[in-house]
């Protein structure tokens, strides 16, 4: 069972197995302590401005500090973990508030005025170094600069979240849930791809370097488009359809959940409905002991039967999953780990060597291969798109009397249809942090 908490209340117990974690990987890897450096500023070519700044997750996944560049953490075997505290005296930007015990009692904590304050306690041949900052690659460590089997171990451990974790992101639901139903409303009523984006961040009080990824925000064609991030400054004449995968995030952790309405009742709307069931039916899936490849291939015959009793399709699900025509019209996989990335790590892989679990012969993006175990949060993200170019070279290059091209003109201006939740895996049965988010808003 895992254990439920809140943030703050959780979090000791996070530190404390944070700690263990690492003493085992540094141990296996003939490690006796690591430097791991939140990440430096990264400022654009020949300008004084830079890009939003991104902590380094290894940093992340000890505090829960998102934006303090230049702070490090020293962790050595049965010591409490020292953070060199990075507080500039500046006057141009806003130095990091000074630390809150609800988090800063765990460590031993140095308020530094140098960036580099930590460098000396870095220098030890048998000290890890973890992260990207140019100052960490400058000390030329070789083999010890992000060892790849340490990192392995890590990525491997962080598939598992703590009750704190899962604190973290049933908040980050929390969030997102409430911003979404903020966004429909904007698209009831008729407002632009930008408004709806604006109404979002507003209801979630996140900036927009503050969100996990860049909103999807996409009324109808667009919705087509899987990565869409132009956001149009003013509405379409008519409007269909709205695909919008937008997330949320608290203490770096994150919620990925799309939703997908129709403007009016009928075919549409009919498609959505029987998407959402699909995705119901496979979250309800979520085991122990499930290999997340058998869900994807599940996913492609539900899929396939969402087509056929369409009409979309004229082949029965099982050959439009044999011939590949599925993936035209579900060309991504159908999850992937959750956690500080919004494609979190480890999802692929079987061991400290980094052994990838393939993936299925056919499904080169399925960010997700491995055998579901408790503490495990991943998305399940049926799709069904008209994507122009694929159903293209499917006219061509394919069965074309598989489909039935009159319907899906019909259907082409609506864009698609995707529907995400985040799914925690327990030892019984799976805890849906998306719909117990939205039930909550309701
Ligand atoms: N929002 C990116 C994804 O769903 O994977
Ligand atoms: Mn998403
Ligand atoms: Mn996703």
């Amino acid at each position: 069972m895992i254990p439920i908490t809140t943030i703050t209340e959780g979090y000791a117990e996070h530190v404390a197995e944070c700690q263990r974690r690492w003493e085992r990987a540094l141990d296996a890897e003939g490690f006796d302590a690591a430097l791991i450096h939140a990440g430096s500023l990264v400022y654009g070519f020949l300008d004084d401005h830079h890009y939003p700044f991104r902590a380094n997750p290894h940093f992340l996944a000890w505090l829960p500090l998102t934006h303090h560049h230049d702070s490090a953490l020293l962790v050595r075997p049965g010591e409490r973990p020292l953070l060199y505290y990075y507080q500039p005296d500046d006057y141009w930007y806003l130095p990091p508030a000074d630390p809150e015990s609800w988090w800063a009692d765990e460590f031993e904590v140095r308020s530094e005025r140098d960036p580099d304050a930590w460098r000396d306690a870095a220098r030890g041949e048998r000290t890890a170094l973890v992260g990207d900052a140019p100052a960490l690659a400058a000390l030329d460590g070789g083999p010890r600069l992000n060892p790849a089997r340490l990192i392995n171990r890590l990525h491997l451990l962080r598939t598992r979240k703590t009750a704190y974790e899962i604190a973290c992101m049933t908040e980050a639901s929390r969030r997102a849930a409430v911003a979404h139903r903020a966004a429909e409303e904007a698209f009831r009523e008729g407002e632009s791809e930008y408004r709806i984006h604006q109404r979002y961040c507003e209801a979630c009080g996140l900036l927009d370097e503050e969100l996990p990824y860049g909103n999807i925000v996409a009324l109808n064609a667009h919705g087509a488009v899987l990565h869409y991030q132009r956001r149009a400054r003013s509405a379409p004449q008519a409007i269909h359809s709205f695909l919008i995968d937008a997330g949320a995030t608290q203490q770096g952790y994150a919620a990925d959940v799309t939703r997908t309405y129709a403007a009016r009742p009928g075919t549409f709307a009919d498609l959505i409905e029987a998407m959402d069931g699909i995705q119901l039916e496979l979250c309800a899936a979520i085991r122990v002991g499930v290999d997340y490849r058998d869900l994807h291939l599940d996913a492609h015959l539900r899929i396939a039967g969402v087509l056929h009793a369409a009409g979309l399709i004229t082949v029965t699900a099982e050959e439009a999953v044999e011939t590949g025509l599925s993936g035209v019209f579900f060309p991504h996989g159908l999850g992937h780990f959750l956690g500080l990335q919004t494609h979190d790590v480890g999802g692929l892989i079987a061991d400290a060597e980094g052994t990838e679990i393939p993936r299925p012969d056919g499904h080169p993006y399925l960010r997700l291969t491995r055998i579901l175990e408790p503490g495990n949060v991943l998305t399940v993200e049926p799709g069904l798109y008209f994507i122009a170019s694929l159903l293209e070279r499917w006219r061509r290059d394919g069965q074309a009397g598989a489909v039935d091209w009159a319907r899906v003109e019909a259907l082409s201006g609506h864009g698609g249809v995707r529907i995400e939740d985040n799914v925690l895996v327990t030892d019984g049965a799976p805890v849906n942090l998306t719909r117990e988010a939205f039930a909550l808003t309701a």
